[in-house]
């Protein structure tokens, strides 16, 4: 049954029977409830996550107590890697979006998996390697976008992936939920309050219960609050 679920993650899914077999003595799987604290920053870390079914939240908190999200994990990815590899304390805390179910590998199993099938250790690098590439874009928008620029393009960003495009607005099917867009964009709730209620005002956005409507979102990027 385990073997099952391994297959389903990315790095395991090209390793034979025999090899999945292996893996399965290793591993335990976890249930766990929605909006759970998996670990904190600067704990030390003795495990590392896959994530079968749900969603994880990796985030920073601020010194002034706000968060930083830098990624949302979906099904069949991983986390938890880093501190096994350096064996330094957790670089961000983790916690469930939703109803999660993980496979966990305690930290000496990890480094035999590693040690014994370079293919996987080769895909994890590649993950990471994902990972860096994307905290290299967050960081260049950080350094050289504005935080309205910043809400654009995240406003842009969602459109692509959840908007369903009609002849002229877009909609998009779900509530934005500020504090998430905050998080994601590294500013306070209030500020993208501010500047959706302004782009409401002048008719650009509709912000319904369940659904917001952009209107002439190819001009989004020339938008300002
Ligand atoms: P670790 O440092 O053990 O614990 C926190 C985990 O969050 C880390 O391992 C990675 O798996 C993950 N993580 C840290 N920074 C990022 C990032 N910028 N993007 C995606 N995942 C990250």
């Amino acid at each position: 049954m385990i073997a099952f679920e391994i297959k389903k993650i990315g790095i395991f899914s090209e390793l034979t029977e025999d090899e999945i077999g292996k893996i399965s003595a290793y591993v335990r799987e976890q249930h766990v409830d929605k909006g759970v604290e998996l670990f904190h920053q600067d704990e030390p870390g003795d495990a590392m996550y896959f994530i079968l079914k749900g969603g994880v939240r990796i985030y920073l908190y601020s010194l002034a107590g706000r968060e930083l999200t830098l990624a949302v994990l979906k099904s069949g990815q991983f986390f938890g890697e880093m501190s096994l590899l350096d064996g330094m304390p957790r670089s961000a805390n983790a916690m469930t979006i939703e109803e999660t179910d993980f496979i966990v590998l305690k930290r000496n199993d990890f480094l035999n998996v590693l040690h014994a099938s370079p293919l996987i250790a080769i895909k994890i690098l590649k993950d990471m390697s994902v990972r860096v590439r994307e905290a290299d874009a967050m960081i260049e928008d950080f350094a050289l976008l504005n935080v309205y620029d910043r809400l654009i393009k995240y406003m842009e960003k969602l459109i692509k992936t959840d908007g369903r495009k009609e002849d002229y607005y877009t909609v998009i099917p779900h509530n934005i939920r500020r504090q998430d867009v905050a998080s994601a964009i590294g500013t306070t709730r209030e500020t993208v309050s501010r500047a959706l209620s302004s782009w409401q005002r002048k008719g650009y956005i509709r912000l319904l219960p369940k659904k917001v409507i952009v209107y002439r979102d190819s001009m989004l990027r020339r938008l300002k609050p």
